[in-house]
């Protein structure tokens, strides 16, 4: 399926995620419409400038998830809104500023832009598998994660897990105004990710990553899967899906596999996506590390080039 002649916006647009979004989306011929907050940081845009197709076919724009009609101007035109804005963080004294605030009235905000024009078709969110496990249910070897599953925010906030709930309450979020003002909505619940960065600074994930090849404790991580099928997986959710429906992403680890359950992978699958095998997307994120000089014996202090 080609994208010539489709428009799409992609918020914050120079992420991690994001950036392998922009740049599938330009390799299958749409034009994009990439929200940033500062359009004069070059760590942000000298990347997604030079990707293919970028001098034709990227606009990058600026725009904020705290500002409201920020986005106003830029989904009018779109077909299709990938809205991945939203802050990354698990370690915060101030939750609800850092994390909760911008992601549930960041992602209001982009819905309510997308409400107020005729041009959008859908909109796919990403959420996080972190909006799908955290609660009481009982888990165990034979329980299977799916996407029916959700996140219980009392839950997330009894234990801490402000990032999970950020996610959760942001997910609830969309779900409810979707329904409420009929909008074509798609979730996607990815696992942690691995596979190489594009943009030149460290994303959150990739330095718990670069912690952990080079051997460094971290907290547990389980069910990864590798940036490039989950931007994939972004662009069929908005070109296969004929309903709203919600996905599950997620790739079992190896290396640190949880015993306590699995997670399905059946409506990633039934998007085509054929997971990559993990040794080669972590192969792939080491490779990244050491073509950007992030050195794997380097302290945290030094991430920063
Ligand atoms: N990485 C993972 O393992 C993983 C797993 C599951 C789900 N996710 C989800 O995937 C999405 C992208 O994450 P990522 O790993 O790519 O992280 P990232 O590289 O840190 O990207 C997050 C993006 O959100 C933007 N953002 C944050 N606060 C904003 C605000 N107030 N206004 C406008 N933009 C704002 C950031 O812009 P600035 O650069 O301006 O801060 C950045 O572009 C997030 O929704 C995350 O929850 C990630």
């Amino acid at each position: 399926m080609s994208g010539e002649g489709k428009v799409v916006c992609v918020t914050g647009a120079s992420g991690y995620v994001a950036s392998w979004l922009v740049k599938l989306l330009l390799e299958r011929g749409y034009t994009v419409k990439g929200t940033l907050r500062n359009l004069n940081d070059p760590n942000q845009i000298l990347h997604l400038k030079a990707l293919n197709g970028a001098d034709e076919r990227l606009h990058l724009l600026q725009a904020d998830l705290l500002e409201d009609g920020s986005f106003d101007s830029v989904v009018d035109g779109c077909e299709g809104v990938f809205h991945t804005a939203s802050p990354v963080l698990f370690s915060t004294t101030h939750p609800q500023a850092e994390l909760i605030q911008p992601a549930v009235q960041g992602t209001l905000n982009v819905l309510r832009s997308c409400s107020k024009v005729t041009s959008v078709r859908r909109v796919v969110v990403t959420a996080s598998i972190a909006s799908v496990t955290f609660n009481k249910k009982t888990k165990g070897p034979d329980v299977v994660i799916d996407e029916t599953w959700f996140s219980d925010p009392v839950f997330c906030e009894e234990s801490q897990q402000w990032y999970a709930l950020s996610k959760t309450l942001a997910e609830r979020a969309a779900w409810k105004f979707a329904e409420e003002n009929g909008i074509d909505l798609v979730v996607m619940n990815p696992g942690f990710m691995s596979g190489p960065m594009l943009q030149p600074t460290l994303n959150v994930t990739s330095a718990i990553f670069l912690d952990l090849a080079k051997g460094k404790e971290v907290f547990p991580l389980y069910h990864f899967v590798d940036v490039r099928d989950v931007s994939y997986a972004h662009i069929m959710a908005f070109e296969i899906l004929r309903l709203a429906a919600d996905t599950v992403l997620s790739k079992d680890n190896k290396c640190t596999e949880d015993p306590t359950h699995e997670v399905s992978k059946k409506k990633a699958e039934s998007l085509g996506i054929n997971f990559m095998a993990m040794e080669v997307s972590f192969k792939d994120t080491v490779e990244s590390f050491k073509e950007k000089t992030f050195s794997l014996y380097k302290n945290q202090s030094e991430w920063q080039m």
